[in-house]
């Protein structure tokens, strides 16, 4: 799976790659990860991106000639991508969203907007647009970078222990039971009974009880829209 990131900070997508899960990933070729600079297809002599709003008002609008230039020429690299905008306007993420786009082969083609906003004919050259949630950012990259990894780790063989992905908050549509680790007693606070007791059959009964009670909890809106 490729993930292409069309963006005026290119080199913002070269640390936070690098360790972790998805940094083994992209060592074992299971997943790349390449950003494009948008820099390079301004327009004139100072590489110019974006432009005054028509109409009036503070700020800048990204333009669309260098969006579509940058957009044809990774096109032109790799075709078939599926085409996503990063902007607080698009479908909210989650969990089932980033399950589909994993399907998305050969990869994704990111575009991560700057700036106060971008030019409304850019909507018109994406399959996709996506929010990261109800916040503004001032830029799309590191919302691409939240998007990568949630849709990096649903690839075969990125997970260490694939079973993790099934017993995950928000796989079954709700949070996560409570877990422990030694030690058995921290600052007063002792770990369940039930836990030490090698009841296989109850853990796994509790856990599911405090998985649900807890969403009831925190996230009733999980609960009334489970989909299995
Ligand atoms: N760009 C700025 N804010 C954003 C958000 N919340 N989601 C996606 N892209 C953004």
């Amino acid at each position: 799976m490729e993930f292409h990131v069309i963006t005026l900070f290119p080199e913002m997508f070269e640390s936070p790659f690098r360790g972790g899960m998805i940094g083994r990933a992209v060592e074992q070729g299971l997943i790349a990860i390449k950003a494009h600079p948008l820099r390079e297809h301004g327009l004139g002599n100072y590489r110019q991106v974006d432009d005054a709003p028509y109409g009036g008002g503070s700020g800048m609008v990204m333009r669309p000639e260098p969006i579509a230039a940058a957009i044809d020429a990774v096109n032109a690299e790799r075709p078939g991508l599926w085409r996503i905008l990063m902007t607080p306007q698009g479908e909210v993420f989650d969990n089932s969203m980033a399950r589909d786009l994993a399907k998305r082969a050969p990869g994704l083609m990111i575009v991560a907007g700057r700036y106060e906003g971008i030019d409304e004919r850019v909507r018109t050259l994406v399959d996709q647009e996506i929010s990261i949630g109800d916040y503004v950012l001032s830029g799309g990259e590191i919302p691409a970078m939240a998007v990568i990894e949630a849709v990096g780790r649903m690839i075969p063989g990125v997970l260490g222990n694939p079973e993790s992905l099934d017993e995950e908050s928000f796989a079954a549509g709700m949070l996560e039971y409570p877990q422990y680790t030694r030690p058995e007693e921290f600052r007063g606070m002792t770990v369940p009974e039930i836990l030490l007791s090698g009841d296989h059959a109850k853990i796994r009964a509790w856990r599911e009880a405090e998985a649900k009670r807890r969403t009831a909890r925190r996230r009733p809106d999980l609960l009334e829209r489970r989909k299995f």
